[in-house]
């Protein structure tokens, strides 16, 4: 491959992978689009510059910014506003012009360059109602999946590829949705190798993470800046679950499918830690206080928020058992690499604290 756009490149995941392919692909031109909408991305620009990665600044919503990259073969799209919280109170009109038309904009410049594409979609385009109501056993530091389930697709292993898609998603979760249904029809129609991986909760370094996104750095930065946190929802007791992928686990993947998009290029992917790499809120904070050395008050909130659910796991058994993909770093380890990135990090420190 010859040159890839990597939109929204500036961000947390697409700076993370524009710098893997860099170092990986040689002869491999990488460009990335960004409008540095995301506080921190502009910290990310020097960071591509340095190696060799051409950075414009430009929006996904206008075609014509798209187009000023030129002839492309490959194109990763990584632009989103990707909060969940967004939808209701943030700005709903930028959410689905960015998330949804955006994303069509990106599949209609691989149409008319007869490139591949990659699609970062999101767990959240599960409905939120079967989660909520779930069959969940207490354990003493978090909620488990029971084995014991009423849904399809769903057991104690996570929510597979087969869960039932009708109901509510959150506002967010609907225009990725939306934009994987309508890459799905570019992909049968114009013969595209358009691959769709539906992520559970990334994490690592270069994340700029806060109160309603990116939630392992936001964790830890509160507990090295001693910054009071709270558990909210769910009984407020913390027990809430996610499975987390290291940054370094998704590039792996993104990889391999590079190298053979058109195999990939069918249904979706669950793309996550699984039930081997999750945490629990509680379980959070004892690790940020292993590796800061710092305790912080957490009070709690017994109210649950908007679209919020007790427990995400991803059930990837489908990928692993057809690419052998699997995670491998621990949610320790991504944690502790998160701090090894920050403690030396003054500017991101700065951003993060306020
Ligand atoms: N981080 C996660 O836990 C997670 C989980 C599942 C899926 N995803 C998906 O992965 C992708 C990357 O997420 P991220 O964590 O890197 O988020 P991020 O906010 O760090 O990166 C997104 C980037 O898109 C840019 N952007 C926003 N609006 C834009 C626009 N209109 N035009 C051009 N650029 C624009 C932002 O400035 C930012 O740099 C998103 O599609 C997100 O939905 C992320």
């Amino acid at each position: 491959m010859k040159r890839i756009l990597i939109t929204g490149g500036a961000g947390f995941v697409g700076s993370n992978i524009a710098i893997e392919l860099k170092t990986h692909l040689s002869g491999t031109d990488v460009v990335v689009l960004d409008n540095l909408y995301r506080k921190g991305s502009s910290l990310n620009v020097p960071r591509l510059e340095k190696q060799g990665i051409k950075f414009i600044k430009g929006d996904v919503r206008n075609p014509q910014d798209i187009a000023t990259v030129g002839k492309i073969d490959f194109l990763i799209e990584c632009s989103a506003e990707p909060s969940v919280l967004a939808g209701k109170d943030g700005d709903t009109d930028y959410l689905v012009q960015t998330n949804l038309y955006g994303a069509i904009n990106c599949a209609e410049y691989c149409r008319k360059n007869n490139a591949g594409m990659i699609f970062l979609s999101t767990s959240r385009v599960y409905p939120i109602d079967p989660l909520v109501n779930c069959k969940l056993d207490e354990k003493t530091t978090r909620f488990e999946l029971s084995d014991k389930q009423k849904v399809a697709g769903l057991s104690s292993k996570g929510v597979s590829e087969e869960f039932p898609m009708d109901g509510a998603r959150s506002i967010y979760g609907a225009t990725k949705y939306a934009a994987e249904v309508m890459l799905e029809e570019y992909r049968q129609a114009f013969s595209l190798p358009i691959v769709i991986n539906r992520c559970g909760v990334i994490a690592g370094p270069w994340q700029f993470g806060k109160v309603d996104q990116g939630i392992a750095v936001y964790w830890l930065a509160s507990h090295m800046f001693e910054r009071p946190l709270k558990y909210i929802g769910f009984g407020g007791t913390g027990k809430q679950v996610r499975d987390m992928i290291h940054i370094d686990d998704l590039v792996k993947l993104v990889l391999m499918q590079l190298n053979d998009p058109a195999k990939f290029a069918k249904g979706v992917w669950n793309a996550g830690g699984g039930r081997d790499i999750s945490v629990s809120l509680v379980e959070l904070t004892e690790i940020c206080h292993r590796i800061t050395g710092k305790e912080v008050q957490i009070g709690s909130d017994l109210e649950t928020r908007y679209a919020d659910i007790p427990v995400y796991i991803s059930d990837t058994r489908k990928l692993t058992s057809f690419c052998g993909w699997k995670p491998g770093k621990s949610v320790e380890k991504i944690i502790y690499d998160i701090h090894e990135w920050l403690k030396d990090n003054q500017e991101a420190q700065k951003l993060l604290k306020t």
